[in-house]
């Protein structure tokens, strides 16, 4: 009964994870597209509060449930699905914390153009290619990581 319970609660947790990252980061991309310094700067804020909430929520409930459904499943942590979701799940976080720091700097050089009616600077174009190549190495492993949950190869 509690196996069910924290199974639903980590189920649900990784659709939070996952769609929540591929909302934000496809609401951010679109907003970016418009070249449109108000539009940036208004999605950029919004996309670092839903990745506060919800994304940060996600992230920690994620391996939390993850190893109490080890533990209560009798599952051995050396079976392949389950290391290598906790590899994905790291390869994961570790593109995500960078991604907020830009996440922050590109908000933030965005509300700065917008106020001083000024160009977006040659940074923020820098600061937004590391934010678009680190987005793929994480959805990527997450998909894979949903793959070894679903299948469990051994
Ligand atoms: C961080 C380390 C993680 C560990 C240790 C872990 C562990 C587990 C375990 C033991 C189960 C139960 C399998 C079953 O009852 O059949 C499970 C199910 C599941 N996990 Fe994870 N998990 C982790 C991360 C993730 C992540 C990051 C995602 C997706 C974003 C995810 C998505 C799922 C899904 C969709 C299921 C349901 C699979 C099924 O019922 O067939 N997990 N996980």
């Amino acid at each position: 009964m509690l196996y069910l319970w924290l199974k639903f609660i980590h189920v649900v947790s990784s659709t939070i994870l996952f769609g929540t990252g591929i909302g934000t980061a496809s609401n951010l991309f679109l907003a970016h597209r418009t070249r449109d310094v108000y539009i940036i700067a208004t999605t950029a804020r919004y996309v670092v509060f839903a990745d506060w909430i919800f994304t940060t929520t996600s992230g920690i409930i994620q391996p939390i449930t993850g190893l109490g459904l080890v533990y209560l499943g009798g599952y051995s942590l050396s079976s392949f699905w389950i290391w290598g979701s906790i590899i994905g799940y790291l390869v994961a976080a570790c593109c995500w914390f960078p991604v907020v720091y830009l996440q922050l700097k590109l908000r933030d050089m965005a509300i700065a153009a917008h106020q001083s009616n000024t160009a977006l600077p040659p940074l923020y174009f820098r600061y937004f290619r590391y934010w678009f190549c680190l987005g793929w190495p994480a959805f990527i492993s997450l998909i894979m990581v949903f793959y070894l949950m679903t299948n469990k190869p051994m």
